[in-house]
């Protein structure tokens, strides 16, 4: 029997047809929203044999459609619009794991691991192989430019978003009138920590609060102002998967007259993020969350027109016009975002993400955030009708794929239990975070879903 998920419109529209009985299945999901409306206009929620006569059934996938529409419909009857058992297959952990912590680090795939033995080889075969190691190197940041739209030129290579930081705070000048650079309370706090260390140096800092889990983009007229230098966002809040609209926040900076910075880490390879259209300054990203990769790389996209105002103390051999020059009494900055590149490149690391973000690049940005919405809306709407403690946006055009589950207790406790249940899910503070990807089904959420509601009337 075919499960469907009961919305408040459906509701409305029951109303609107002059209903007052709506006939529901034992195994369907009725939102808390539906079961209010439902109360509101006086309708009738009652056991039928049948199927219920919720909303359209046997919605196909259509590639350009609005997506939110059809995934309130009926998600378990979606599906996307790319080979689903063909990747799947491609992360073998997916065969004993439902993995649902790409907001963390994402499974390994065939792809990713092919292209770390590659490397392997290449060193073992060949002793050193810098030639072919540095256009690896090249590939890989024209691999990341893809997903932001920049030109490869524009990309810069470090270890981490914590350095690539680091090193933009290193190039700020320092004899302007504007000294002081503005954060939101939702950065990852490690971004926080590099402005904050920074006041040493005589940085002027201040923070644009985060209300009820979200930030009202009304706060940056408030907090941005002529004394700011740079404003420093993040894309999506880790903690619940918030996602801020940067195509509103962005102009407003602007118009102030500062730089931006975004710290894109959370939800980049989900959903598009064009930083020509949305006139980013620079941004960030590390790569073993969504973008399939692993710890020990990140990258820093530099707008071509700005680069040469900056000049990063945070620097190395590789971030001068020829590293080779071996010319100790100089400092030549490179052109374009080359110049803060800094010590030898981080070559396995660069292997193994090129793999992982062509497999973003391969199944298509904009096709994994119309599915991670279909399973955002799946996920919310059957957490909601579970009575678990949704801390995430339930409205999907302001949340990257990741829910939170506020709970009680230790939440790492149980991130635990669920992984005795063979489901990896991700803790941070007070919740746990169901972040799923492409290869994620609607059967997956579900399941996590009960473990949840098993474990919590355990604990
Ligand atoms: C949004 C965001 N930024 C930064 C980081 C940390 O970056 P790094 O460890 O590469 O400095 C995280 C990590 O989990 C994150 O979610």
């Amino acid at each position: 029997m075919k499960r469907t998920i009961i919305t408040g419109e459906d509701m409305d529209l029951a109303f609107r047809s002059g209903k007052t009985e709506f006939h529901i299945s034992p195994r369907d999901i009725v939102t808390s929203v539906a079961k209010e409306r439902a109360e509101k206009h006086g309708i009738t929620l009652s056991m039928g044999s049948g199927s219920s006569t919720a909303g359209p059934s046997g919605v196909g996938f259509d590639a350009t459609a609005v997506f939110q529409k059809s995934a309130r419909a009926s998600s378990a009857d979606v599906s996307p619009p790319y080979d689903m058992g063909y990747w799947r297959k491609q992360f073998p952990l997916l065969s004993k794991y439902i993995h649902v912590a790409n907001c963390s680090q994402s499974p390994q795939s065939t792809y990713t691991r092919d292209a770390f033995e590659e490397y392997m080889i290449s060193w073992n075969e060949m002793g050193m192989d810098w030639e072919r190691w540095v256009e690896e190197v090249e590939l890989t940041k024209a691999e990341f430019a893809k997903i932001i739209n920049a030109d490869p030129s524009e990309i810069a290579m470090g270890t981490s978003v914590s350095g690539m930081t680091a090193a933009i705070a290193s190039a700020l000048p320092r004899h302007t009138a504007r000294q002081k650079v503005v954060y939101t309370e939702a950065e990852f706090p490690t971004v926080g920590h590099v402005w904050k260390a920074h006041e040493k140096y005589g940085l002027k800092t201040g923070f644009i609060p985060v209300t009820n889990n979200m930030i009202d983009p009304a706060e940056y007229d408030r907090y941005v102002d002529e004394d700011t230098m740079l404003t420093s966002i993040c894309d999506v809040y880790y903690y619940n998967g918030f996602r801020q609209k940067l195509s509103t926040i962005i102009p407003k900076i602007h118009d102030k007259g500062s730089l931006v910075y975004v710290d894109a880490y959370q939800g980049l390879g989900t959903h598009p993020l064009d930083v020509k259209a949305l006139d980013v300054d620079l941004l960030a990203s590390g790569n073993l969350k969504y973008l399939m990769g692993v710890p020990g790389i990140a990258f820093l996209y530099v707008k071509k027109e700005i680069a040469e105002y900056l000049e990063p103390a945070y620097t190395g051999w590789f971030g001068r016009k020829d590293p080779f020059a071996f010319d100790i009494h100089n400092v030549d900055y490179a052109d374009g975002a080359r110049r803060f590149d800094t010590g030898t490149p981080p070559i396995p690391t660069a292997y193994i993400s090129r793999a992982g973000m062509k497999v973003i690049n391969e199944v298509g940005v904009d096709n994994i955030h119309q599915w991670t919405n279909v399973l955002s809306q799946h996920c919310i709407d059957g957490a909601l009708a579970r009575g678990l403690d949704v801390v995430s946006p339930t409205d999907i055009r302001i949340k990257a794929p990741s829910t939170a589950i506020r709970v009680p207790g230790n939440s790492h406790q149980v991130e635990a239990e669920l992984r005795k249940r063979n489901i990896i899910g991700s803790a941070r503070a007070d919740v746990v975070r169901i972040a799923p990807h492409f290869f994620t089904t609607t059967n997956d959420i579900d399941i996590v879903l009960d473990a949840f509601v098993d474990i919590l009337k355990k604990l």
